[in-house]
């Protein structure tokens, strides 16, 4: 099988403003960036995702954008861009960029032309409705929102604009007017941008929040009798299951008109067929939970993230892990035997990895067995910044603290309007916002941990935990660091062409203590470059033991293979073979091995 690059390549997300500090200023940036390059070839990545670097007043952190086809003057200049881009395929790293189509920042100047009057040239550019009382009503007499939807951000999903005497729609903050894709010159406009980039040589795209880009055209009023301020609180405060499942079904059924409206497909279709006129195989992966959004498999998105895989609380099961991989991978079979899977367990948007998925005693085996478990499934790998040197969520007790204005928004509603006690607000709006694991990468035990001069006040807070060997410069001479398991894993995942390629199928099937499964190329698949054993086929055994249990496996008898030959263990085991008539695995233990 020949695979693409972005099927063996293992990916690697930047949030450049707290990635690497190249000025000083306590703001990550493109020299940063570059600066580490040696560091991210070292760690075995092979492309870099990058959250969004283009200017924009940061109301949702760059996510609000006001100019698609510049540089964020805090991050540098286009030249740096360059620089860094070029810089990145010197080592081989390819490099996608976060496309967000969906909505502008309320100060790109499209939107401010669009609301500077009804009649002027983008006036159709983004979603604009007349109140449906007449105008003169209503506490400041605009009349009242064309219907109940929210944001899910901020509240009422309509802002009034007294120069048109009309409201737009933002599905995020209101500082981030949604744009109509029903005009072809909205269309014709983001396409362009999408070029500039792809013009100066990046790999692909990342595409934000897809979903929300279409709507219900008949704006149907949900029914959920609920404010968002009070379904935030249903939901930040649920504690059963039973109420964390009531509370999801409210969430669901307040914005199901907002979401997925017609039209979505036909628009990957078009920004597919822009990237497929470059070479280089460019490629797309989308935000998004739903694989249909690859098309045919061959004619829409490559990739589109497994969000339901890391969508569980701790511990991280088995039987979640299993189930999961039943659903999603029946699901790419049935759109195409092309569609390839794509694994995640964090992002910006997302608790880190090594807090939501420890249990506060075995934090460090259970990110280990994380990440041997995105690495050794079928599917390309999605790490996030810092979770390779364990870096946990880092809470901001004081609201005033919080960059995440989707957290500050939820404090303030909690306080003024459901009038809960503010330091109960506080607590939940640290748990809550984004900004926990967003904050600055650990470079050393230094001030700041390394990331910013000691001078200087960092964009967010450092984790103070960097001075407890959470960082780099202390995890990258250190065999037994976190950082040095990423490395040898990502190599061995590399050198292994069953566990880039070869077809998943689950061994012991009733197990909650390990997850065992094998990854096998049929001897007639033809060899991938590395380690020479594919040319007669290979399989490849891995078990995952996520308990303190150590359980003996006997696979002779269901496999027809003799010994396991190690390519890892985490237990230290002195024989670098085992037969498969009988494994003592140890408590927590990472086993891979190819099978003879
Ligand atoms: C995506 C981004 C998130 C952002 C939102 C609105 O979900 O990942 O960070 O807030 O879109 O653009």
């Amino acid at each position: 099988m020949t695979l693409k690059w972005w099927q063996k390549a293992v990916f690697y997300q930047i949030y450049p403003r707290s990635f690497a500090d190249g000025n000083g200023d306590g703001i990550g940036d493109f020299k940063g960036i570059t600066a580490k390059l040696d560091y991210l070839k070292d760690l075995g990545v092979d492309a870099l995702w990058l959250s969004p670097h283009f200017p924009s007043p940061n109301w949702d952190c760059g996510y609000d954008i006001s100019d698609y086809c510049a540089v964020a003057p805090e991050y540098g200049t286009l030249d740096d861009f360059k620089t860094f881009l070029a810089e990145a395929h010197k080592r081989d790293l390819k490099v996608i960029l976060d496309l967000v189509l969906n909505h502008t920042s309320d100060e790109h100047p499209w939107f401010l032309e669009s609301k500077s009057s009804r009649d002027n040239p983008k006036a159709d550019w983004y979603m604009w409705m007349d109140s449906p009382r007449p105008l003169g009503e209503g506490p400041g007499g605009e009349g009242v929102p064309p219907n109940n939807w929210q944001s899910c951000f901020d509240g009422d999903a309509w802002t009034y604009v007294p120069e048109r005497g009309q409201y737009y729609y933002h599905f995020f903050m209101k500082q981030q007017p949604d744009l109509n894709w029903r005009n072809p010159e909205v269309k014709a406009a983001m396409w362009a941008a999408a070029r500039f980039w792809l013009d100066l040589g990046v790999d692909g795209y990342r595409l934000d929040a897809i979903g929300t880009i279409y709507e219900d055209p008949n704006f149907t009023p949900h029914s959920v009798p609920m404010t968002l301020a009070e379904i935030r609180h249903a939901s930040e405060t649920a504690q059963t299951a039973a109420e964390k499942r009531k509370a999801g079904k409210l969430w669901f059924d307040m914005f199901k008109y907002q979401l997925g409206g017609p039209g979505l497909h036909d628009l990957m279709k078009e920004l597919r067929a822009i990237l497929d006129e470059y070479d280089g195989d460019r490629m797309l992966v989308g935000e998004d939970d739903d694989p249909a959004y690859m098309g045919n498999g061959d004619d829409e998105l490559q990739l589109v993230f497994n969000f339901p895989l890391m969508r569980t609380e701790a511990p991280l099961t088995p039987r979640w892990i299993r189930q999961n991989q039943k659903e999603r991978l029946a699901a790419l079979a049935a759109i195409s035997p092309k569609a390839w899977p794509c694994n995640t367990f964090g992002n910006h948007d997302s608790p880190r990895v090594y807090t939501r998925y420890g249990d506060g005693v075995h934090d460090a085996e259970r990110a280990r067995l994380a990440l041997a478990t995105v690495l050794t499934l079928k599917g390309t790998p999605f790490l996030y910044n810092g979770e390779e040197i364990g870096m946990t969520d880092y809470m901001i007790a004081d609201p005033a603290k919080l960059r995440d204005t989707m957290a500050t928004w939820y404090y303030e509603s909690m306080v003024n309007q459901l009038k809960v006690d503010p330091a109960e607000a506080a607590r939940r709006a640290a748990i809550m916002t984004r900004d926990k694991n967003r904050t600055p990468m650990h470079w050393s035990n230094q001030s700041n941990g390394g990331f910013c001069p000691s001078t200087v006040t960092p964009w967010l807070p450092v984790n103070p935990n960097y001075a407890e060997g959470i960082n780099v410069k202390d995890q990258q001479d250190n065999i037994n660091s976190l950082l040095s398991f990423y490395k040898r894993l990502i190599r061995i995942r590399k050198a292994t062409p069953a566990l880039v390629e070869g077809d998943y199928l689950p061994l012991d099937e009733r197990s909650n203590d390990y997850y065992a499964f094998l990854r096998t190329i049929a001897p007639s698949a033809a060899p991938l470059q590395a380690s020479g054993s594919a040319q007669g086929g290979q399989t490849v055994l891995v078990v995952l033991n996520f308990s303190q249990q150590r359980p003996v496996l006997k696979l002779d008898t269901k496999l027809p293979f003799q010994t396991a030959r190690l390519l890892f263990s985490s237990s230290g085991r002195s024989r670098n073979e085992e037969s498969l008539k009988e494994i003592h695995l140890g408590a927590f233990e990472i086993l891979i091995a190819e099978l003879q």
